[in-house]
């Protein structure tokens, strides 16, 4: 066991995880590969990270994997995209079902490809029964969209005369979000040494704990994750209270 594992704490652990899974490109560019070829790298270290923290009991893991703005890159891109997840789901299935791992998606689902929905649909079907942890893909996904969606759901409910507008707090927005259900990150992460949220979970990561690192997401291992959780772990999460009303 490494060192760094052993040092946390696993009462402590965060719930909830969500990743920034970015620096694929530029892998594969300092390689001289292809883009592709870094984007298949980074299937291995999703595969790898979420058994990781399936492992240290991380109930939710969401990972950006594709963003409402990424459809503006080059076709030939978002076709290898496309493709790779089609056959990630296939050849994952197993990795799922051996680790207790319920696949879930959030996004603007209905714009991917066909083939893409199918394979989804059929992934997380399969996958409902596991409780060990849920990864949640985030496919299309654009939080200024979710909460637009949010809103206008929530209008719909109130012109129907289901809701009253007094009525709209936080829980009933929450409910509404892509995300219903799961409860806000504790810890985001993002890799590849930026320094931007680039339209991921905006309303969930109110009081998430952020963390940096220059690691290219394909290069991103166990011990970088764990590295992760110990930084968590020693923060001190105020909510906004001062730091003696925490322990009474
Ligand atoms: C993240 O890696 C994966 C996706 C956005 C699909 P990038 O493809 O953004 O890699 P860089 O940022 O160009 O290095
Ligand atoms: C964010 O990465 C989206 C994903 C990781 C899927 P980008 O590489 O698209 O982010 P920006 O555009 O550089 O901010
Ligand atoms: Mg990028």
């Amino acid at each position: 066991m490494s060192s760094r594992k052993e040092q946390i704490q696993a009462d402590r652990i965060p719930k909830h995880v969500a990743i920034i899974m970015d620096g694929n490109g530029r892998w594969a560019k300092k390689k001289g590969y292809l883009r592709s070829l870094g984007h298949e790298n980074g299937v291995d270290a999703l595969r790898n990270i979420a058994t990781a923290s399936a492992k240290l009991n991380i109930e939710y893991l969401t990972v950006y994997a594709f963003s409402s703005e990424n459809w503006n890159r080059p076709q030939r891109e978002v076709n290898a995209l496309m493709a790779l997840l089609v056959t990630s789901l296939k050849k994952e299935l197993k990795t799922l079902m051996d680790n207790k791992i319920r696949l879930n998606a959030i996004g603007n689902l209905a714009s991917l490809p066909d083939k893409c929905q199918q394979e989804l649909d059929e992934v997380i079907l399969k996958t409902r029964e596991n409780d060990h942890m849920m990864l949640t893909l985030a496919l299309s996904y654009g939080s200024k969209e979710e909460i637009l969606e949010a809103t206008k759901s929530i209008a719909q409910q109130v012109k129907e005369g289901n809701l009253a507008v007094e009525d709209i707090d936080e829980v009933t927005f929450t409910q509404n979000l892509y995300t219903s259900g799961i409860p806000d990150p504790d810890l985001l992460i993002r890799t590849s040494n930026e320094y931007r949220i680039s339209n991921y979970l905006l309303w969930q990561i109110a009081y998430s704990e952020l963390y940096f690192t220059p690691k290219l997401w394909p290069e991103f291992k166990d011990e970088d994750l764990y590295e992760a959780i110990l930084n968590y772990q020693k923060r001190e999460r105020r909510f906004g209270k001062i730091s003696e009303q925490l322990n009474s």
